[in-house]
């Protein structure tokens, strides 16, 4: 729907009256006249009921791989409820895209991931590896191999499960949690962290705290390990290339299973099909969502490794767990057409050709007094903002001037998105030069307009 065919005032009331809604401060949102309304995208490009454009450098919440505006995904969404709108997969029983789609999930997969399990996101994803490593631990005969290792600032999803998996105080904060189970250890942020340390020595340094937790959990008790191989919503944290490597050789040692929460940085993000591929590690299971339909319908999946899967194979018996919309029809065929587009389109590749020019960009902005690091993988990347760049301290309270920033951005055009002072980013791939010049551009206003604001609290 265009910004013309709307009546905005009306939209706005009835959301403000009716709308309850996600990661949002109601109280604030009610005050500050409620929501911004988004009407059409196309590209790297959106557009709000006010006419106004924005460069999203965010790809929705990290997840229009593709770009938006792709006809052929609506068109197979249109033509399989016109088929087939729903039918389950429980029972014994299939839709052909569900079908394809398991069969084109494991085809960009190493060849040992040949088994799929369908989910509506990546909270649930993860919420289904939590009860399927349980269950595997106690076909194996060691149901008391319950617990999870996670990293704080893990972000794994909002249920409680997988907010448990997470490792944000915020959300623990609300809610009773973690349960019981999960347990955190340091995440690999050389910038927050690493003091003098070599970026290779902090990595192992960080690995050896994973070490430090299983042994304090007990080895015999430890079900898995779980991490985004970039950290997204923690500030976009890239480990250094000594970290998962040795985090691998570390569960190996006490027999833990390694899932790759590949939510994020799946399907092409961080230059090639798989993070796990880019940061160098292989594990056991890959939880997968946003990238595997660019967004443009909800669907998530689990990929188990030969080796594990072989256990239900072997022992049978019922895995008591699905969802009505497991391997939904219409959002299985627009998977399965968002893949297609990626592999005869080759966007990983283009996302990895065009990689360099925007590190190179974005190190352009390291000369900004507010700018302490700009950091990037593939099409990944972030800058952080402090307050001394020699010091890296950083402005109080936290958040505040993220958020000064992330206002700049959208009032002139661009989002990026603030993960408490680190500005983040995660364009879609098929971003060209000229946008990421654009981009450049707006970004370095945000931040002179931002410098302006605190101006006198420069250290
Ligand atoms: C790494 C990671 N895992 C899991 C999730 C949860 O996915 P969803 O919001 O689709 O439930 C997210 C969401 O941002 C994520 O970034």
């Amino acid at each position: 729907m265009s910004a013309a065919n709307i009546n905005l005032a009306e939209i706005v009331a009835a959301d403000i009256g009716h709308h309850f809604h996600p990661f949002t401060d109601h109280k604030a949102f009610h005050l500050e006249g409620g929501p911004r309304v988004i009407t059409h995208a196309k590209g790297v490009w959106i557009f709000d009921a006010n006419g106004q454009k924005y460069l999203d450098a965010m790809s929705g919440l990290w997840c229009v791989n593709i770009g938006y505006g792709r006809k052929e995904l609506a068109d197979a969404a249109y033509r399989q409820m016109l088929d087939l709108p729903y039918y389950n997969t429980f029972f014994k029983t299939t839709t052909v895209p569900a079908t394809r789609l398991a069969e084109s999930v494991a085809s960009v997969l190493p060849e040992r991931f040949r088994q799929v399990f369908f989910v509506n996101d990546g909270s649930e994803a993860n919420d289904t590896m939590v009860r399927f490593v349980r269950h595997y631990w106690s076909l194996k005969g060691k149901p008391y191999r319950s617990h999870f290792i996670a990293r704080r600032r893990g972000y794994h999803g909002s249920t409680m499960v997988s907010a448990s998996l997470g490792g944000m105080d915020s959300m623990h904060g609300q809610g009773g949690l973690p349960l019981p189970g999960f347990h955190h250890v340091l995440q690999p942020n050389a910038y927050e962290f690493g003091g003098d340390l070599t970026p290779d020595e902090f990595g192992l340094m960080a690995a050896a705290e994973v070490e430090k937790k299983i042994l304090e959990v007990g080895p015999d008790n430890v079900a898995a390990f779980i991490g985004e191989p970039i950290q997204g919503a923690g500030g976009v944290i890239i480990p250094p290339p000594s970290y998962w490597p040795a985090v691998e050789k570390i569960c190996r040692k006490y027999g833990i299973l390694i899932v790759a929460d590949e939510v994020i940085c799946g399907f092409g993000r961080t230059g090639r099909w798989w993070g796990f591929e880019t940061m160098g590690f292989n594990p056991d299971i890959v939880i997968m969502a946003k990238g595997l339909s660019s967004g443009y319908q909800p669907i998530g999946a689990m990929a188990v490794a030969d080796h594990v899967i072989a256990e239900f194979f072997d022992k049978g018996g019922e895995f008591f767990h699905g969802y009505t919309y497991s391997g939904h029809p219409v959002a299985a065929a627009v998977a399965l057409e968002n893949i297609r587009i990626m592999k005869d389109e080759k966007l990983v590749e283009q996302g990895a050709k065009i990689a360099p020019y925007l590190k190179s960009a974005i190190a352009g902005l390291a000369d900004h007094p507010l700018v302490g690091e700009v950091r990037s993988m593939g099409l990944i990347g972030a800058f952080e903002l402090v307050r001394n760049k020699a010091t890296r301290e950083r402005f109080e309270p936290v958040s505040r001037v993220g958020l000064l920033c992330r206002d700049h951005c959208f009032r002139n055009g661009l989002i990026m998105r603030a993960c408490w002072d680190t500005m983040v980013f995660a364009p879609p791939l098929i971003i060209d030069r000229a946008e990421i010049d654009h981009w450049m551009v707006l970004t370095r206003k945000a931040l002179d307009l931002t410098l302006e604001d605190v101006r006198g609290e420069m250290g």
